[in-house]
C-alpha cells in the first residue's frame, strides 16, 4: 500500500519505518525542513533503539518531504503530528487542524479514483475525528472542485490511536498487543485491516535483536468516538496504577514494610498484574500527564468531575519531592550540599527530558541551596539554570554527598561502588527507582535509601 504520514516524530517516524520495514511504500511529511534534511541524509532526530536500523535497511521504501502537497496520492494518511498541552490544561489541536488542512490541498492534486482515508494517529480529544472531517470538507469547498472536475475528492476519516512507548517504541509498532480502529464503515476498517496485515500475522523480516512475545495481536474494530476515548482510558489507567503504588509506598515507608514486596504480593493477581507497580519517583514522560490533563478537561466540558484522575495527577507531583525529602533527613542542611543525579532521562532507552523527574528535582535542590550536576548515558545538556552535565558517574562522585538514582539505565546497575564511596564527601545514595540491591550498596559503604522501604 501506498502510506502517507503527517508528522516525522516519535509516532510518525517509528510508524513509517515499520511500515516500510513491513513492505508498504511510505511518505512522511513534516513542517520542520531541518529535520526532513537530515533524515534524507540518514541523520536521526532522536534516539531510539533499533529505529536508525529501519530507517536504513528499508530505505528505498521511504520518503521524506517538508510539504503535505506530496501525500496526494497515498492510499492511507495517518495524521501523527504534536498535540500538546494547550492553555488550560486541553490540547492544543493547532497542529492537527493545520494537517487537515493540508490534507485539503493535498486532496485537490489527487489523482487516485478510491477516496484517500485519513487516520488520526495522534492522541486527540473525543470528537477531533469529526473535527478533521469538517476543515478537509471546508478547504475543499472554499475552493471548490479541482480544475477539470464536477465533484470534490473523496475521503473520509478514522482513528487509529498509538499506544507505543518511548525506548520501546519499534518493538511496540511491529508487535502491538492491539491494533484498535475506529471507523464508520466496513470499507474504511477493510482498509485499516489490510494496512496492519503483515503486522498482525507477523510476516514482516526479523529485527536483529528484537524479540517479540508469544502473544497475538489482536484487531478491535469500534466507533470513531470509542477508539479515541481508548487512547485516553489506557494511559490515564496507567498512571493511575502508578500513582496507587506510590500513594502505598509512602504508607509502607511509614509501617516499615517493603513496597516491593507489597507489589509482588498484590501483582500476583491476574485480576491486578505486576506491571506498572515499580513505586519511584512518579511518571513523567510526554504522554500520561497530558492525556491525563486532558482528559480532566474533557470531563469537566460535560460538568462530570473526576476525582480519582486529579488524586492520581497530585499524587504524582507530591511523589517528586520524597527524594527531597530523604535527602533532608540524611543531610539535615541541603545549602551548600553537592548532589549528583544518576540518569536524567524521563526513564530509560530514550533521551526525552519532557516532564522528566529530573528537572523538577534539581529545581527544587537549586531552589534549596544545593550544587547539583547530573550524569547521563545519552542526554547531552541539563536546560535547568544552574545545573551542570557530568561525563561520568566517577566526575559526578567525586566530592559529591549524595547520589541520587534518578533513572533506572542498565549501567547504573554494575558500578563500582567501593569506589564511588571512596570518592564521595559522604557516601549516601537515593534509589528513586528502587532498582538497585541495598546489601550490595551498604558492604560497598553507602548509606542506602530508597522509596517505600
Ligand atoms: C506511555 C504509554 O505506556 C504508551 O502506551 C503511550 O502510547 C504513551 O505513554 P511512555 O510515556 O513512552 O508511554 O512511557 P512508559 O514506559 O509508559 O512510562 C511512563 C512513566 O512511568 C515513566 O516515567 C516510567 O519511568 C514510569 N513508570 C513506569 C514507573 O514509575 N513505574 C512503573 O512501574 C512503570
Amino acid at each position: 500500500m501506498r502510506i502517507a504520514i503527517l508528522g516525522a516524530g516519535h509516532v510518525g517516524l517509528t510508524t513509517g519505518a515499520c511500515f516500510a520495514h513491513c513492505g508498504h511504500q511510505v511518505t512522511i511529511a513534516d513542517i520542520d525542513q531541518d529535520r526532513i534534511q537530515r533524515l534524507r541524509q540518514d541523520e536521526m532526530p532522536f534516539y531510539e533503539a533499533h529505529l536508525d536500523h529501519l530507517l536504513e535497511e528499508n530505505r528505498s521504501r521511504l520518503t521524506f518531504t517538508g510539504s503535505y502537497a506530496d501525500v496526494a496520492d497515498a492510499d492511507v494518511c495517518l495524521v501523527a503530528v504534536p498535540s500538546p498541552t494547550g492553555p488550560g490544561g486541553g490540547v492544543d489541536l493547532s497542529f492537527v487542524r493545520a494537517a487537515a488542512a493540508g490534507v485539503a490541498g493535498a486532496l485537490r492534486q489527487r489523482t487516485a479514483a478510491e477516496p484517500l482515508l485519513v487516520v488520526n494517529k495522534c492522541t486527540v480529544p473525543v470528537g477531533t475525528g469529526r473535527m478533521v472531517s469538517e476543515i478537509i470538507r471546508r478547504g475543499l469547498e472554499a475552493e471548490g472542485p479541482p480544475a477539470g472536475k464536477i465533484d470534490p475528492p473523496a475521503y473520509t476519516v478514522c482513528s487509529c490511536p498509538e499506544f507505543l512507548r518511548e525506548g520501546r517504541a519499534v518493538h511496540d509498532t511491529l508487535y502491538p498487543d492491539r491494533v484498535v480502529i475506529g471507523a464508520e464503515s466496513d470499507g474504511e476498517s477493510q482498509t485499516l485491516r489490510a494496512l496492519y496485515q503483515p503486522i498482525v500475522e507477523r510476516s514482516f523480516p526479523a529485527v536483529p535483536g528484537l524479540e517479540g512475545p508469544d502473544r497475538a495481536t489482536t484487531v478491535l474494530v469500534t466507533s470513531l468516538p470509542t477508539a479515541e476515548l481508548i487512547k485516553y482510558a489506557a494511559n490515564t489507567f496507567l498512571a493511575v496504577k502508578l500513582s496507587f503504588i506510590n500513594e502505598i509506598a509512602g504508607i509502607s515507608a511509614a509501617v516499615g514494610a517493603s513496597i516491593q514486596d507489597v507489589a509482588d504480593g498484590i501483582g500476583l493477581d491476574r485480576r491486578i498484574g505486576r506491571s506498572f507497580l515499580d513505586a519511584g519517583i512518579g511518571w513523567g514522560g510526554s504522554c500520561l500527564g497530558k492525556d491525563m490533563r486532558a482528559l480532566t478537561t474533557t470531563a469537566a466540558e460535560y460538568e462530570l468531575p473526576a476525582p480519582l484522575l486529579n488524586a492520581a495527577l497530585a499524587v504524582n507531583e507530591r511523589q517528586r519531592g520524597v527524594v527531597v525529602r530523604l535527602l533532608q533527613e540524611e543531610l539535615r542542611l541541603l545549602k551548600g550540599a553537592r548532589i549528583t543525579l544518576l540518569g536524567l532521562s524521563f526513564k530509560p532507552g530514550t533521551d526525552d527530558l519532557r516532564d522528566a523527574p529530573s528537572l523538577r528535582i534539581a529545581e527544587r535542590l537549586l531552589e534549596l541551596g544545593a550544587e547539583v550536576l547530573g550524569y547521563d548515558p545519552v542526554v547531552r545538556s541539563i536546560p535547568v539554570d544552574g545545573a551542570r552535565l557530568v561525563a561520568s558517574v566517577a566526575d559526578g562522585a567525586r566530592g559529591a554527598d549524595a547520589l541520587v538514582l534518578v533513572t533506572e539505565w542498565e549501567e547504573f546497575r554494575g558500578l563500582p561502588w567501593a569506589d564511588l564511596a571512596r570518592a564521595m564527601r559522604r557516601p549516601l545514595l537515593i534509589d528513586g527507582r528502587n532498582q538497585l540491591r541495598p546489601a550490595e550498596l551498604e558492604a560497598a559503604g553507602f548509606r542506602y535509601r530508597s522509596i517505600g522501604r
